[in-house]
């Protein structure tokens, strides 16, 4: 297993291409499932998961392949469904991914069968599907939970009934898992109370490049119009915003000026204004597309309150990191995790590390500024890992951070991108 290893004490300086959203991509792969013609996707990032999800769709008989861009941080793809040999995901793919679970809604539609493990638990909580279920059942498939896997069915000749449907809480699995079965259902799906993440847009917006209309993207109320057939399409994947995030974040902790080229400011507007109230400064050229951030050592930070919640407010996906930051805050900063139950798993990593912080239920309170020094710490999950490489910034001598597989998962080259403007971090292979 990989491990990283990192000096703190350097301030960044330079710039940083930011890579295709992981969470975007995974999705608009399995709207190929859909149809049997050819879809191209551009600016996958080069990570883990996409290569998982590139096997998921092979084991279902998809003809995948991949380009690798001369940086080596983007990839091109070409998938093509024509007739699955198998409707089967793989409890050994699904338990590594999640998102693999997004294969059940276009398999269900086009074929009218599906058989997908059920996920499991994962170190950030339970994470059940039950969302995901009762939208398929709503439009009329039979659903079976059998030997840990969901056989989901529909009579011979019939195909999903479009339904107007209210999400009890917001998911945004459940609302792509929904919008890529509703996509050949028969007749208008309505879903309300949908994920506006960004994500779910760029899904929305490929199907609509596949011949599905759709109103209402990026709201909470999505009306599809469901297609005998969808079509084929290129398409490109939006930037990262959790990738612009955690650099936004690596800059506000170590200091210096930093360029992150191709970035969708929007996206990342709830992260700017905590650290802007916690002293840090940036610029946004909307024409280049170009985020410029600046802290200087004499800037100190200042304690803020964060609350996480479903998009446009403070993503879950940079509360680890945004965590790292704010054990250099001169003061308690308080950070409630209201998705998941359990995604504070960092803090006894961060608190190896010399930081203060206590857990009261779903709130940390960070006390700052805690003098960091750098030690072996162990990755929980993807976003963690990312919090701990964001605290070794400014830890004392060296910090060792093990498991890094999980880092690999959903950053592309991350080693590399935070040696080009400076940091001291290299990784060991073993
Ligand atoms: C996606 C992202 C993940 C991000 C999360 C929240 C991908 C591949 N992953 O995960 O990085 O952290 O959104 O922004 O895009 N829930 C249920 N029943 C369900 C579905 C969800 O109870 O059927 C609960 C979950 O346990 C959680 C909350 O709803 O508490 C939100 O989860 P959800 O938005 O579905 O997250 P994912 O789509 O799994």
């Amino acid at each position: 297993m990989d491990k990283i290893i990192l000096r703190g004490g350097s301030s960044l300086h330079g710039s940083i291409e930011i890579s295709g959203a992981k969470n975007a991509a995974l999705p608009c792969m399995a709207a190929c499932l859909l149809t049997d013609e050819t879809l191209i996707l551009k600016n996958l990032p080069a990570v883990a998961d996409i290569r998982t999800m590139e096997k998921v769709l092979g084991t279902l008989g998809t003809l995948v392949s991949h380009e690798t861009s001369p940086s080596l941080l983007a990839i091109s793809q070409s998938l093509t469904c024509n007739q699955p040999s198998e409707f089967k995901a793989p409890y050994e793919l699904v338990k590594t991914m999640r998102a693999s679970i997004l294969v059940l809604g276009p398999l269900l539609t086009r074929f009218g069968k599906a058989s997908v493990s059920l996920p499991g638990g994962c170190a950030i909580g339970a994470r059940p599907i039950d969302l995901h279920l009762e939208v398929m059942s709503k439009m009329g498939a039979s659903i079976d939970i059998h030997h840990g896997y969901v056989e989901a069915t529909l009579p011979a000749g019939k195909r999903l009934k479009g339904i107007d449907h209210t999400f009890p809480y917001v998911s945004v699995g459940a609302t792509e898992n929904s919008l890529l079965a509703a996509a050949l259902a028969d007749g208008k799906t309505i879903l309300r109370n949908a994920a506006q993440e960004p994500e779910v847009s760029d899904l929305a917006y490929l199907l609509v490049a596949m011949g599905i209309p759709i109103e209402g993207i990026g709201t909470s109320t999505l009306r599809i119009e469901g297609q005998i057939r969808a079509g084929g399409a290129h398409y490109t994947i939006i930037p990262d915003r959790i990738e612009v995030g955690t650099f936004i974040c690596a800059l506000a902790i170590a200091g210096g000026s930093l360029s992150l080229t191709g970035v969708i400011v929007e996206h990342v507007a709830a992260l700017l204004m905590a650290l802007e109230r916690s002293g840090c400064k940036y610029q946004f050229d909307a024409t280049k597309k170009i985020l410029s951030l600046e802290r200087s050592p004499s800037n100190r930070l200042q304690p803020i309150h964060i609350s996480t919640a479903p998009y446009p407010d403070f993503p879950t996906d940079l509360q680890a990191q945004c965590m790292a930051v704010l054990t250099q805050a001169e003061g308690t900063s308080t950070i409630v995790e209201n998705i998941f139950e359990n995604r504070f798993q960092h803090v006894m990593e961060l608190q190896r590390l010399g930081a203060s912080i206590d857990i009261d239920g779903r709130t940390a309170h960070v006390h700052g500024p805690s003098r960091l020094s750098g030690t072996t710490v162990m990755a929980s999950d993807l976003r963690a890992s990312a919090g701990l490489v964001i605290a070794g910034l400014v830890a004392e001598g060296s910090t060792t951070i093990e498991r890094i597989y999980h880092l690999d998962r959903g950053y592309a080259h991350l080693d590399h991108k935070l040696r080009s403007v400076g940091v001291d971090i290299k990784r060991i292979k073993t």
